[in-house]
């Protein structure tokens, strides 16, 4: 049986996280040729010690809120050899960053325009300005495939009373900016169409990442599968989506939320 991914070469932002670092490992697996990309640090370096030696990984460091980066990233990876076929828009601000960053959760009445606008430059512009890198670089010239990531937090509101507490907070400028890239999904889709590029959003649910008891049962209650996801289950609707299985969605958000969207 030929491996999920053959034939697929997909450059993924943000790719040392919790959730990039399960789709490199499982990508490599599923036969795919893999482009990582984050920025400089421990998760950049732990990725690498992981993979460096595998003849199909690449890294780059990439910070997708540097203009001047993004716009030189697709000829620095297509002419060392790799041809991406598939695009993960997956870099982001998120509250386990800001927290393992010691950053404080201000209350929204003291969330300052400059913390509201660097959400918005890397989960936003950021994903917009790859996106048009890809469209000048890739899109038309070979088919393709870019996968935005958004949340269960895109289209619905944070639960506030389930982080009274802990040490770390859903903030408005998350939510706005994953409403936001599923608007670019829609946008793009229909624009790409005729150069045979498809173009989705996944929105992953809560992911278990070390969470105390206690919040993994306050979320719990908030899910129909009464639990947060393993990694590993939001990496097998990803994988999906990157294959040639998902070649005729286009403009879509598929929730692995175990049912949190639901209700
Ligand atoms: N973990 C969850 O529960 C969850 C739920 C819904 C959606 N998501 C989304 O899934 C994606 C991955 O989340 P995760 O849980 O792995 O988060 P994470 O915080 O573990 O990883 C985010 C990654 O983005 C990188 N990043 C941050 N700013 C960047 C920049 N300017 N340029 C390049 N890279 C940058 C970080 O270095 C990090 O490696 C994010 O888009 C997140 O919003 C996660």
């Amino acid at each position: 049986m030929t491996a999920q991914l053959a034939g697929r070469t997909v450059f993924i932002t943000g790719s040392g996280g919790v959730l990039g670092s399960t789709y490199v490992r499982r990508m490599l697996a599923a036969g795919a040729r893999v482009v990582a990309t984050d920025l400089a640090g421990p998760r950049a370096e732990a990725l690498v010690a992981a993979h460096g030696a595998n003849p199909d990984f690449g890294f780059y460091e990439l910070d997708v809120g540097n203009e001047e980066q993004v716009t030189r990233i697709f000829a620095r990876v297509l002419a060392d050899g790799w041809q991406p076929n598939v695009v993960l828009n997956n870099a982001a601000i998120t509250g386990e960053m800001l927290m393992g960053a010691g950053k404080p959760f201000p209350d929204f009445a003291d969330t300052s325009v400059a913390d509201f606008e660097r959400t918005l430059r890397t989960n936003l512009t950021g994903a917009f300005m790859v996106a048009r890198q890809m469209d000048r670089d890739i899109v038309g010239k070979w088919p393709c495939t870019l996968v935005n990531v958004a949340s269960m937090y895109a289209l619905n509101g944070a639960h506030h009373p389930i982080y009274d507490g802990m040490p770390f907070k859903n903030f408005s400028a998350y939510g706005v900016t994953k409403a936001g890239i599923h608007g670019l999904t829609v946008w793009l889709a229909g624009y790409w169409a005729p150069r045979q590029a498809t173009v989705n959003t996944i929105a992953p649910g809560a992911v278990f990442n070390g969470h105390s008891e206690e919040f993994q049962r306050r979320v719990g209650e908030l899910i129909m599968a009464g639990r947060m996801a393993q990694p590993d289950e939001i990496a097998d609707a990803m994988l999906f989506l990157c294959s040639p299985q998902a070649g005729y969605m286009t403009g879509q958000m598929v929730n692995v939320d175990g049912g949190f969207s639901a209700w």
